[in-house]
Protein backbone atom coordinates (compact mmCIF):
# COMPACT_ATOMS: atom_id res chain seq x y z
CA UNK A 1 0.00 0.00 0.00
CA UNK A 2 1.47 3.22 -1.13
CA UNK A 3 -0.40 6.63 -1.28
CA UNK A 4 1.21 9.89 -2.34
CA UNK A 5 1.18 13.06 0.28
CA UNK A 6 -1.32 14.66 -1.83
CA UNK A 7 -3.51 11.83 -1.86
CA UNK A 8 -2.95 11.54 2.56
CA UNK A 9 -3.36 15.57 2.32
CA UNK A 10 -7.07 15.44 0.57
CA UNK A 11 -7.94 13.30 3.28
CA UNK A 12 -10.41 15.69 5.36
CA UNK A 13 -10.70 15.19 8.65
CA UNK A 14 -13.94 13.73 9.45
CA UNK A 15 -16.83 14.78 11.57
CA UNK A 16 -18.83 12.47 14.14
CA UNK A 17 -22.37 11.64 12.59
CA UNK A 18 -25.13 9.56 14.85
CA UNK A 19 -25.32 6.37 13.43
CA UNK A 20 -28.48 4.24 14.89
CA UNK A 21 -27.52 5.77 17.98
CA UNK A 22 -23.57 5.44 17.93
CA UNK A 23 -21.21 8.10 17.23
CA UNK A 24 -19.43 7.09 13.84
CA UNK A 25 -17.68 8.73 10.80
CA UNK A 26 -18.50 8.02 7.40
CA UNK A 27 -14.86 5.82 6.53
CA UNK A 28 -16.81 3.27 8.78
CA UNK A 29 -20.48 3.92 7.50
CA UNK A 30 -20.18 4.01 3.80
CA UNK A 31 -19.95 0.38 3.26
CA UNK A 32 -22.74 -0.18 5.38
CA UNK A 33 -24.78 -2.45 3.38
CA UNK A 34 -21.35 -5.26 2.62
CA UNK A 35 -20.22 -5.13 5.86
CA UNK A 36 -23.99 -5.87 7.49
CA UNK A 37 -24.73 -9.34 4.68
CA UNK A 38 -20.68 -9.66 5.05
CA UNK A 39 -20.92 -13.40 4.61
CA UNK A 40 -18.29 -15.05 7.54
CA UNK A 41 -17.38 -18.85 7.88
CA UNK A 42 -17.31 -21.14 10.49
CA UNK A 43 -13.69 -21.34 11.63
CA UNK A 44 -13.19 -17.09 10.91
CA UNK A 45 -12.04 -15.80 14.03
CA UNK A 46 -12.76 -12.08 14.86
CA UNK A 47 -10.86 -9.55 17.44
CA UNK A 48 -13.74 -7.48 18.71
CA UNK A 49 -12.42 -4.32 20.73
CA UNK A 50 -12.84 -0.72 21.20
CA UNK A 51 -10.83 1.44 19.79
CA UNK A 52 -6.79 1.34 20.77
CA UNK A 53 -7.55 -1.79 23.67
CA UNK A 54 -5.12 -3.50 22.31
CA UNK A 55 -6.26 -4.94 19.02
CA UNK A 56 -2.97 -5.18 17.24
CA UNK A 57 -1.42 -6.80 20.13
CA UNK A 58 -4.08 -9.39 20.21
CA UNK A 59 -4.09 -10.15 16.43
CA UNK A 60 -0.11 -10.43 16.37
CA UNK A 61 -0.19 -13.16 18.85
CA UNK A 62 -3.08 -15.12 16.68
CA UNK A 63 -1.12 -14.88 13.77
CA UNK A 64 1.64 -15.82 15.39
CA UNK A 65 -0.08 -18.94 16.87
CA UNK A 66 -1.81 -20.06 13.51
CA UNK A 67 0.77 -18.72 10.36
CA UNK A 68 4.11 -18.30 12.59
CA UNK A 69 5.46 -21.84 11.78
CA UNK A 70 3.52 -22.25 8.25
CA UNK A 71 4.06 -19.07 6.76
CA UNK A 72 6.84 -17.50 8.55
CA UNK A 73 7.41 -14.58 5.25
CA UNK A 74 4.03 -13.49 6.57
CA UNK A 75 5.78 -11.89 9.48
CA UNK A 76 8.56 -9.71 6.93
CA UNK A 77 6.45 -9.62 4.37
CA UNK A 78 2.74 -8.30 5.06
CA UNK A 79 2.09 -5.29 7.67
CA UNK A 80 -0.70 -6.23 9.95
CA UNK A 81 -3.52 -4.54 8.60
CA UNK A 82 -3.14 -6.51 5.59
CA UNK A 83 -2.83 -9.74 7.74
CA UNK A 84 -5.55 -8.68 9.71
CA UNK A 85 -8.58 -6.63 7.74
CA UNK A 86 -10.00 -4.25 9.76
CA UNK A 87 -13.43 -5.17 8.28
CA UNK A 88 -15.45 -1.75 8.53
CA UNK A 89 -12.76 0.25 7.13
CA UNK A 90 -13.72 1.86 4.07
CA UNK A 91 -11.12 4.86 2.56
CA UNK A 92 -12.33 4.01 -1.16
CA UNK A 93 -9.48 6.32 -2.48
CA UNK A 94 -7.11 4.61 -0.71
CA UNK A 95 -7.27 1.03 -0.60
CA UNK A 96 -9.88 -2.07 -0.79
CA UNK A 97 -12.45 -2.00 1.71
CA UNK A 98 -12.29 -4.47 4.88
CA UNK A 99 -14.94 -6.53 3.45
CA UNK A 100 -13.14 -7.31 0.10
CA UNK A 101 -9.91 -7.44 1.90
CA UNK A 102 -11.36 -10.25 4.21
CA UNK A 103 -13.00 -11.61 1.04
CA UNK A 104 -9.75 -11.95 -0.49
CA UNK A 105 -7.97 -13.34 2.26
CA UNK A 106 -6.47 -16.99 1.46
CA UNK A 107 -5.75 -18.07 5.01
CA UNK A 108 -7.69 -20.06 6.53
CA UNK A 109 -8.64 -19.40 9.52
CA UNK A 110 -9.65 -15.70 8.47
CA UNK A 111 -8.56 -13.50 11.48
CA UNK A 112 -10.68 -10.50 11.46
CA UNK A 113 -10.78 -7.36 13.41
CA UNK A 114 -13.71 -4.95 14.33
CA UNK A 115 -14.74 -2.12 16.38
CA UNK A 116 -17.91 -2.20 15.93
CA UNK A 117 -20.27 -2.52 19.11
CA UNK A 118 -21.54 -5.93 19.73
CA UNK A 119 -25.20 -4.60 18.05
CA UNK A 120 -23.63 -3.90 15.01
CA UNK A 121 -21.54 -7.28 14.50
CA UNK A 122 -23.07 -8.95 10.85
CA UNK A 123 -25.04 -11.87 11.53
CA UNK A 124 -23.19 -14.02 9.64
CA UNK A 125 -20.69 -14.55 12.66
CA UNK A 126 -23.54 -15.42 14.88
CA UNK A 127 -25.07 -17.69 12.61
CA UNK A 128 -21.71 -19.21 11.87
CA UNK A 129 -21.17 -20.16 15.54
CA UNK A 130 -17.15 -17.40 15.04
CA UNK A 131 -14.88 -17.29 17.33
CA UNK A 132 -14.83 -14.15 18.69
CA UNK A 133 -12.16 -12.48 20.79
CA UNK A 134 -12.93 -9.59 22.40
CA UNK A 135 -10.44 -7.30 24.41
CA UNK A 136 -10.82 -4.23 27.08
CA UNK A 137 -8.92 -1.74 28.43
CA UNK A 138 -9.31 0.17 31.54
CA UNK A 139 -11.10 3.35 30.51
CA UNK A 140 -9.00 5.88 31.24
CA UNK A 141 -5.51 4.50 29.86
CA UNK A 142 -8.18 3.81 26.91
CA UNK A 143 -9.00 7.05 26.69
CA UNK A 144 -5.28 9.08 27.16
CA UNK A 145 -4.50 6.41 24.03
CA UNK A 146 -7.72 7.05 21.85
CA UNK A 147 -6.22 11.06 22.49
CA UNK A 148 -2.63 10.52 21.29
CA UNK A 149 -3.96 8.14 18.07
CA UNK A 150 -6.66 10.76 17.07
CA UNK A 151 -3.45 13.39 16.91
CA UNK A 152 -1.26 11.43 14.71
CA UNK A 153 -3.92 9.84 12.49
CA UNK A 154 -5.71 11.56 9.56
CA UNK A 155 -8.88 10.05 8.93
CA UNK A 156 -10.25 10.48 12.86
CA UNK A 157 -11.92 13.25 14.05
CA UNK A 158 -9.73 16.62 15.02
CA UNK A 159 -8.87 15.60 19.06
CA UNK A 160 -9.18 19.25 20.43
CA UNK A 161 -7.13 19.69 23.61
CA UNK A 162 -7.04 17.13 26.32
CA UNK A 163 -9.96 18.05 28.53
CA UNK A 164 -12.48 18.77 25.56
CA UNK A 165 -11.64 15.11 24.71
CA UNK A 166 -11.63 13.34 27.81
CA UNK A 167 -15.58 15.40 28.10
CA UNK A 168 -16.29 13.74 24.96
CA UNK A 169 -15.30 10.49 26.02
CA UNK A 170 -17.49 10.33 29.03
CA UNK A 171 -20.13 11.86 26.60
CA UNK A 172 -19.77 8.55 24.25
CA UNK A 173 -18.82 11.26 21.43
CA UNK A 174 -15.90 9.10 20.23
CA UNK A 175 -15.45 6.91 17.06
CA UNK A 176 -17.65 4.01 17.78
CA UNK A 177 -19.61 5.12 20.67
CA UNK A 178 -19.56 5.33 24.22
CA UNK A 179 -16.66 3.19 26.13
CA UNK A 180 -19.01 2.06 28.46
CA UNK A 181 -21.64 1.08 26.23
CA UNK A 182 -18.86 -1.02 23.62
CA UNK A 183 -17.89 -2.90 26.76
CA UNK A 184 -20.93 -3.78 28.98
CA UNK A 185 -22.63 -4.98 25.42
CA UNK A 186 -20.11 -7.26 24.73
CA UNK A 187 -19.64 -8.50 28.62
CA UNK A 188 -23.56 -9.20 28.62
CA UNK A 189 -23.40 -10.66 25.23
CA UNK A 190 -20.44 -13.40 26.79
CA UNK A 191 -22.34 -13.86 29.56
CA UNK A 192 -24.74 -15.86 27.22
CA UNK A 193 -22.87 -17.08 24.04
CA UNK A 194 -19.71 -19.09 24.95
CA UNK A 195 -17.93 -18.57 22.22
CA UNK A 196 -16.63 -15.30 22.85
CA UNK A 197 -13.54 -15.10 24.93
CA UNK A 198 -13.24 -11.69 26.66
CA UNK A 199 -9.53 -10.68 27.44
CA UNK A 200 -8.54 -7.29 29.25
CA UNK A 201 -5.51 -5.45 28.29
CA UNK A 202 -3.95 -5.33 32.41
CA UNK A 203 -4.26 -8.89 32.62
CA UNK A 204 -1.85 -9.26 28.94
CA UNK A 205 0.55 -6.90 30.48
CA UNK A 206 0.58 -8.57 33.71
CA UNK A 207 1.11 -12.00 31.89
CA UNK A 208 1.39 -12.41 28.63
CA UNK A 209 2.15 -16.01 29.20
CA UNK A 210 -0.78 -16.86 30.81
CA UNK A 211 -3.10 -15.17 28.77
CA UNK A 212 -1.60 -16.65 25.62
CA UNK A 213 -2.31 -19.99 27.54
CA UNK A 214 -6.26 -18.74 28.82
CA UNK A 215 -6.04 -18.52 24.06
CA UNK A 216 -4.62 -21.39 23.33
CA UNK A 217 -7.17 -23.22 25.21
CA UNK A 218 -10.31 -21.49 23.62
CA UNK A 219 -8.75 -21.75 20.09
CA UNK A 220 -8.58 -25.27 20.55
CA UNK A 221 -4.86 -24.93 19.73
CA UNK A 222 -1.75 -26.86 21.56
CA UNK A 223 1.48 -25.09 20.53
CA UNK A 224 4.51 -26.93 22.33
CA UNK A 225 6.30 -24.58 25.26
CA UNK A 226 8.85 -23.24 22.88
CA UNK A 227 6.89 -22.44 20.38
CA UNK A 228 4.06 -20.54 22.95
CA UNK A 229 7.70 -18.93 24.32
CA UNK A 230 8.71 -17.70 20.96
CA UNK A 231 4.81 -15.96 20.42
CA UNK A 232 5.64 -14.32 23.95
CA UNK A 233 8.58 -12.92 23.28
CA UNK A 234 7.67 -12.14 19.70
CA UNK A 235 4.79 -9.93 20.88
CA UNK A 236 6.79 -7.75 23.43
CA UNK A 237 6.29 -4.06 23.00
CA UNK A 238 10.06 -3.36 22.20
CA UNK A 239 9.65 -6.05 20.07
CA UNK A 240 6.68 -4.93 18.15
CA UNK A 241 7.93 -1.18 18.19
CA UNK A 242 10.66 -1.61 16.29
CA UNK A 243 9.24 -4.15 13.89
CA UNK A 244 7.74 -1.90 10.89
CA UNK A 245 5.14 -4.99 9.93
CA UNK A 246 3.61 -4.21 12.98
CA UNK A 247 4.11 -0.90 14.47
CA UNK A 248 1.97 0.96 11.46
CA UNK A 249 5.34 2.85 10.49
CA UNK A 250 4.32 1.88 6.87
CA UNK A 251 0.44 3.57 6.77
CA UNK A 252 0.61 7.19 5.45
CA UNK A 253 -2.46 8.13 7.15
CA UNK A 254 -0.95 8.37 10.39
CA UNK A 255 1.78 10.57 11.28
CA UNK A 256 4.70 8.49 13.84
CA UNK A 257 6.05 11.55 14.49
CA UNK A 258 2.95 13.61 15.97
CA UNK A 259 2.70 10.47 18.06
CA UNK A 260 3.85 6.82 17.51
CA UNK A 261 1.09 3.81 17.10
CA UNK A 262 3.48 1.73 19.27
CA UNK A 263 3.26 5.02 21.96
CA UNK A 264 3.82 3.32 25.41
CA UNK A 265 2.10 0.32 26.30
CA UNK A 266 1.67 0.90 30.00
CA UNK A 267 -0.96 0.31 32.50
CA UNK A 268 -1.34 3.69 34.56
CA UNK A 269 -0.11 6.15 32.01
CA UNK A 270 -3.44 8.20 32.20
CA UNK A 271 -1.83 9.41 35.75
CA UNK A 272 0.26 11.24 33.34
CA UNK A 273 -2.88 12.79 32.03
CA UNK A 274 -5.38 13.14 34.18
CA UNK A 275 -5.92 16.67 36.53
CA UNK A 276 -6.92 15.45 40.18
CA UNK A 277 -9.74 17.21 39.29
CA UNK A 278 -10.56 15.48 36.12
CA UNK A 279 -10.24 12.20 37.64
CA UNK A 280 -12.66 12.78 40.47
CA UNK A 281 -15.26 13.83 37.63
CA UNK A 282 -14.63 11.26 35.85
CA UNK A 283 -14.99 9.03 38.81
CA UNK A 284 -17.80 10.30 39.60
CA UNK A 285 -19.52 10.18 36.36
CA UNK A 286 -17.98 6.23 36.01
CA UNK A 287 -19.72 5.22 39.44
CA UNK A 288 -23.09 6.05 37.39
CA UNK A 289 -22.66 4.74 34.31
CA UNK A 290 -21.32 1.53 35.22
CA UNK A 291 -23.18 0.55 38.26
CA UNK A 292 -25.46 -2.03 36.66
CA UNK A 293 -22.79 -3.95 34.82
CA UNK A 294 -20.38 -6.76 36.87
CA UNK A 295 -17.55 -5.99 35.00
CA UNK A 296 -14.26 -4.81 36.94
CA UNK A 297 -10.92 -3.29 35.52
CA UNK A 298 -8.07 -2.17 36.71
CA UNK A 299 -6.55 1.30 36.42
CA UNK A 300 -3.14 0.09 37.97
CA UNK A 301 -1.11 -3.45 38.48
S1 LIG B 1 -6.22 0.27 17.21
O1 LIG B 1 -5.85 1.49 16.43
O2 LIG B 1 -7.55 0.42 17.81
O3 LIG B 1 -6.08 -0.95 16.46
O4 LIG B 1 -5.16 0.29 18.42
P1 LIG B 1 -4.87 -0.93 19.40
O5 LIG B 1 -3.92 -1.86 18.77
O6 LIG B 1 -6.15 -1.50 19.90
O7 LIG B 1 -4.19 -0.23 20.64
C1 LIG B 1 -2.95 0.42 20.59
C2 LIG B 1 -2.43 0.48 22.01
O8 LIG B 1 -1.97 -0.82 22.39
C3 LIG B 1 -0.61 -0.72 22.77
N1 LIG B 1 0.12 -1.96 22.45
C4 LIG B 1 0.81 -2.66 23.37
N2 LIG B 1 0.98 -2.48 24.69
C5 LIG B 1 1.79 -3.36 25.33
N3 LIG B 1 2.41 -4.38 24.73
C6 LIG B 1 2.27 -4.59 23.40
N4 LIG B 1 2.92 -5.61 22.83
C7 LIG B 1 1.43 -3.71 22.66
N5 LIG B 1 1.06 -3.62 21.36
C8 LIG B 1 0.26 -2.54 21.26
C9 LIG B 1 -0.09 0.48 21.99
O9 LIG B 1 1.14 0.94 22.48
C10 LIG B 1 -1.26 1.43 22.19
O10 LIG B 1 -1.34 1.89 23.54
P2 LIG B 1 -0.66 3.24 24.08
O11 LIG B 1 -1.14 3.38 25.49
O12 LIG B 1 -1.14 4.36 23.21
O13 LIG B 1 0.81 3.04 24.02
Amino acid sequence: MSYTEDQVDSLPRPTLIDFHGVSMTHYFTSNWEKIQSFQARPDDIVIATYPKAGTTWVSFILDLLYFGQTTPERQTSMPIHIRVPFLELDIPSLLLSGTEMADNLPTSPRLIKTHLPVQFLPKSFWEQNCRIVYVARNAKDNAVSFFHFDRMNKVEPEPGDWNSYLQRFMDGKMVFGSWYDHVTGWWEKKQTHSKIHYMFYEDLIEDTGREIDQLCHFLGLSPSVEEKERVRGGVQFDNMKKDNMVNYSTVEIMDSKISPFMRKGKVGDWKNHFTVAQNEQFDEDYKKKMKNTTLQFRTEI
